[in-house]
């Protein structure tokens, strides 16, 4: 069971903090995404459990197995942490073939001729590769090459495979393929993967968990649906989800016996409703209501009145932006309309899905419904 478990790890680099105080368990099997805009701290991040960077502070525990203890003074070296990597270039070797490419891993390892053999007509078989077996990686496709770098990462048999940004070379139709090809692989090897991208498309469609970083602290782990719906703050929200979230700032006002609260924003009053728990705030108190696009409906009749800015259909979805009072949103319908600039239209924010936010720390304070009063 290669648990993966980081407790309290810090990297400084002089006096520049890197990773700050980081606790995350990776689960036997996980897919794991790393995520966070450039200079997050993700790379930092892997390398230390990968053991090719050293932490400042804290433990790493692979397997139950301590790696890095910095108390402990326990370091144990990237070859015997059982590990595989794939890093952004490849690097397969030139003169190599693919097959020997993929058998050069296991011939350092000083495996029988027969079983490298075995191994390897199963990867070329597992990556859909067999027909390119003979050849050169100079006479293979960006894809291609990627397929055989991620077999011969696989070869070894580790149960953790690392990844850093490894679609970032290939163009965006052959990325969307391979994401459907690594999430294959991820079930049918029953390894636990771990994956950097500052892609959060990349980190939504494919990760069972998603770690996501700012500035070298950790924002929120959790699944990326909760990650998506359920923000733990600003930052999150906004960093997730495309169109982004609409964010609308305003003052609250509380309405007692569990009524809600009002916020007040751009001439309007807009009650949220909590869903679950009771939410105090102080009257008055900067608050920020987040609602993503698709929780903003189209309504044949009744609703509020609000007026086209622009409508922008793209075939199989329409984004809409409107002006409501004198707020300007985002949304989005299924299918193609195109709204006249200016022209009036019906809406209505549905489901419990708005997020209310402290305004000052940007802290997710409850989920709720919102109404137009
Ligand atoms: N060897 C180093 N010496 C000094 N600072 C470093 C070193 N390595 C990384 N850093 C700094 O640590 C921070 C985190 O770097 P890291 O490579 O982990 O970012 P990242 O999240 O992977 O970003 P990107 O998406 O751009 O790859 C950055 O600000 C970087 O400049
Ligand atoms: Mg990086």
């Amino acid at each position: 069971m290669p648990e993966i478990v980081l407790k309290n790890v810090w990297k400084r680099f002089d006096k520049f903090t890197a990773v700050a105080d980081l606790n995350l368990t990776i689960a036997d099997r996980g897919f794991v995404t790393l995520l966070g805009p450039s200079g997050c701290g993700k790379t930092t991040t892997l390398r230390m459990i990968a053991g090719l960077e050293t932490p400042t502070e804290g433990e790493i525990t692979i397997d139950g197995k301590v790696v890095y203890s910095s108390e402990k003074g326990i370091d144990v070296s990237p070859a015997k942490r059982d590990v595989g990597f794939l890093f952004q270039n490849y690097a397969l070797w030139p003169h190599m073939t693919v097959e020997q490419n993929i058998a050069f891993g296991l011939e350092n390892l000083k495996w029988a001729k027969d079983k490298i053999k075995a191994r390897v007509t199963e990867l070329l078989g597992t990556l859909k590769i067999e027909e390119f077996s003979k050849r050169y990686p100079n006479e293979l496709s960006g894809g291609q090459q990627q397929r055989v770098a991620i077999a011969r990462t696989l070869a070894t048999g580790a149960r953790v495979l690392f990844m850093d940004e490894p679609l970032s070379n290939l163009d965006a139709k052959l990325r969307t393929e391979m994401r459907s090809e690594l999430k294959r692989l991820h079930s049918e090897t029953n390894s636990t993967f771990v994956y950097v991208t500052h892609d959060q498309l990349e980190a939504m469609t494919l990760s069972t968990r998603t770690c996501l970083m700012k500035e070298g602290y950790l924002q929120q782990y959790a699944p990326p649906l909760e990650v998506y719906n359920n923000p733990a703050n600003v930052f999150v929200a906004d960093f997730v989800g495309s169109p982004t979230m609409n964010f609308i700032e305003g003052t609250g006002q509380n309405e007692g016996n569990g009524k809600g609260i009002t916020v007040k924003a751009q001439g309007l009053n807009l009650l949220f409703t909590p869903a679950s728990e009771k939410l105090d705030i102080k009257d008055g108190a900067p608050l920020t209501l987040g609602i993503r696009p698709e929780y903003i409906r189209v309504e044949a009749a009744g609703g509020v009145k609000a007026k086209i800015y622009a409508a922008l259909p793209s075939g199989m979805e329409t984004i809409v932006k409107i002006h409501l009072g004198g707020l300007l949103l985002t949304l989005v319908v299924f299918g193609a309309v195109d709204y006249p600039v200016d022209s009036e239209i019906s809406v209505n924010f549905a489901g419990d899905n708005c997020v209310l936010f402290d305004r000052e720390s940007g802290a997710n304070l409850g989920l709720g419904k919102l109404t137009v009063v």
